[in-house]
């Protein structure tokens, strides 16, 4: 197949773990026969310096016109002044939103070769295996932001479409999986949470009964995830308890750079990125971990593309290259087993073409 895939570097480690995502498919087209073109373009504090704006127009359009959008990181210390008006994030959120990506899939599952860097018992990490669906085009993120000499403001709100389709996603993910639904509210004090719980229940009665769905407070959620989270199977909510609730998710597995995340859209391009952040403080060294950033490629082969095969592949070569023992700093047991981005990139890049991986999946 032939197919338009957008890069967007973005800051920090983003430009390092991006590069080994596009080695990544780089091999998958070849070893497979089909045409990737890979086209670059600025996003964030590199797009600030280099034009004034987080997303210039020409970013936006090539995204548009992508069949989907891997994107690295934004972010960093050198624009993180709290006074300024122009921020890299802005990149990501208008972007997001230009999208219309308002389904951000986060897989959480802890792999048990790397149960020693979890900060919870390994017994607790047994048949973990969580998807969060967060939705991410609405709630306090976008609502309007208020400031004056008095005080600030920012705008909670959600629409009964934004809640539908998200829930509806949501529970078609649950069908292919153990059919439990978790849906996150405040719903005993905010208003939004309390539409968002009433429309769940409709679709998921209505339209999904084969779903069983519980509803859970967003502060019993947090605590749950450390206690039992061998409990939950799909989790949705709204964007800005999602975005918390998924880092908590996340060091459960041992290390925040393993993991990937889909943002979707209806029928448009999709948007893949690690979820760790720009991680300023090792940036060009070389070390970071390109893992979340080549899972989240293996995401692009699924969703965007179709290519099933292709992207069990490229998660059976990331299997492999963590059973070589190919791990940077902030997965290795010690730093003088740790090895470097380009090491580990070069390891799944071998395992894609190779004999191996295609045994493996066959
Ligand atoms: C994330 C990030 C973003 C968010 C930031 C960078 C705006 O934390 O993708 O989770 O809050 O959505
Ligand atoms: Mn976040």
């Amino acid at each position: 197949m032939k197919a338009t895939i957008a890069l967007l570097p973005g800051d920090g480690i983003g430009p390092e773990v991006c590069r080994a995502g596009a080695e990544v498919l780089a091999a998958v087209g070849e070893h497979y026969g089909h045409s990737f073109e890979l086209r670059e373009a600025a996003i964030g504090g590199a797009a600030i310096d280099a034009s004034g704006s987080p997303l210039p127009p020409a970013t936006e359009a090539l995204c548009r016109d992508a069949d989907a959008v891997l994107l690295g990181a934004v972010g960093g210390p050198k624009w993180s002044d709290p006074q300024a008006t122009v921020r890299p994030e802005q990149g990501l959120l208008r972007l997001r939103h230009a999208m219309g990506v308002f389904a951000n899939l986060r897989p959480i599952v802890p792999d048990r070769r790397l149960s020693a860097a979890s900060p919870l018992r390994s017994e607790l990490l047994e048949g973990v295996d969580i998807c969060f669906v967060r939705e991410l085009t609405g709630g306090i993120y976008f609502g309007a932001k208020r400031r004056d000499s008095n005080g600030a403001s920012d705008v909670c709100s959600y629409s009964v479409m934004e809640i539908e389709r998200v829930v509806r996603l949501a529970c078609e993910l649950a069908l292919t999986r153990k059919r439990r639904l978790v849906s996150v509210d405040k719903a005993n004090v905010l208003e939004t949470s309390r539409l968002w719980r009433e429309i769940t229940s409709r679709i998921v009665t209505e339209e999904y009964p084969a779903v069983h769905l519980e509803h859970m407070l967003v502060d019993a959620a947090a605590m749950y995830l450390i206690q039992q989270p061998a409990r939950f199977d799909v989790v949705v909510t709204e964007n800005m308890f999602g975005d918390i609730l998924t880092d908590e998710a996340s060091v459960i597995t041992g290390s925040l750079g393993m993991l990937p995340s889909a943002s979707l859209s209806a029928g448009g391009p999709g948007l893949y990125e690690p979820i760790h952040g720009s991680a300023p403080d090792i940036a060009g060294k070389g070390i970071a971990n390109p893992y979340g950033t080549i899972l989240s490629v293996a995401l692009l082969l699924r969703h965007s593309l179709g290519l099933e095969r292709e992207a069990r592949a490229v998660e059976v070569a990331v299997s492999g290259a963590i059973d070589a023992g190919l791990l940077t700093p902030d997965l290795a047991t010690s730093n003088a087993r740790a090895v470097a981005t380009a090491q580990v990139t070069a390891g799944v890049v071998g395992l894609v073409r190779g004999e191996f991986a295609d045994r493996a999946i066959a």
